[in-house]
């Protein structure tokens, strides 16, 4: 039977275009007024010279690094949305899964000063693959993750658990996506048990909406 794991990747496959076009003409609001703006600035805060992008898409967060000198590197399962990165000017864009990457099976590069993963651990085994990215950290490196934020997406089940994305508001053909819910002890949790220690915690929010907008943590080897 296909794992919702295999499912969501595959989602990615038939959500490729749709995707890519989203995300470059900024038709998703929180995107556009607060959360590319937060991780941009958590990352850049902390002056990497060389950045993993985990699930990097079709890379827009790879040039704005590159746009700011930032040696940018990214990997993503998906092999239209990394061809549509490289062809948007990213040298180095790597097509590996989560699960090659957690069993060291792809080889992306080491000695990171920093890895980011946007809203793209949307998987329920995670601490593989983040123990994984702990290995690829340079001495003193740090991991970035923005995702949903489980009170605003909760909605009425505070529990870990699978649950469906339909795309619903944004043009385009969309396959549901399966995406793994995690409260915010299980984050930590599983940070906790990737080896990585929690260094930061951000709430990132818009003034006039009564939610925060995502969930952003950077964490550290121990
Ligand atoms: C919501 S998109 C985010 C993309 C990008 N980080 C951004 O901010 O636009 C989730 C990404 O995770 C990738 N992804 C999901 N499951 C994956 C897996 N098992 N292995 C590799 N990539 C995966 C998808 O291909 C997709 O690019």
């Amino acid at each position: 039977m296909r794992s919702p794991e295999d499912a969501l990747l595959d989602s990615w496959q038939h959500n490729a275009q749709s995707w890519i076009d989203a995300v470059r003409s900024g038709a998703i609001d929180s995107r556009r007024q607060v959360t590319d703006q937060a991780i941009l600035l958590t990352i850049l805060g902390r002056q990497p010279e060389r950045v993993l992008d985990l699930g990097c898409g079709e890379g827009w967060l790879l040039r704005a690094l590159g746009d700011r000198g930032v040696e940018a590197v990214g990997v993503d399962g998906d092999r239209t949305l990394v061809d549509a990165a490289r062809a948007a000017g990213s040298a180095e864009v790597h097509l590996a899964s989560y699960a090659q990457l957690a069993a060291a099976q792809a080889y992306v590069g080491k000695d990171y000063d920093l890895i980011c993963a946007n809203f793209a651990l949307l998987q329920q085994d995670i601490i593989p693959l983040l123990a994984a990215m702990n290995a690829l950290l340079a001495p003193g490196g740090a991991l970035v993750i923005q995702t949903l934020h489980p009170w605003s997406v909760a909605d009425g089940n505070y529990q870990d658990g699978w649950r469906e994305e339909s795309f619903a508001g944004l043009a385009g053909d969309w396959q549901v996506m399966p995406w793994y819910f995690r409260t915010l002890a299980s984050w930590l949790n599983a940070l906790d048990m990737a080896g990585l220690r929690l260094v930061g915690l951000q709430e990132p929010q818009h003034p006039q909406s009564a939610l925060p907008q995502s969930l952003l943590l950077v964490a550290e080897g121990r």
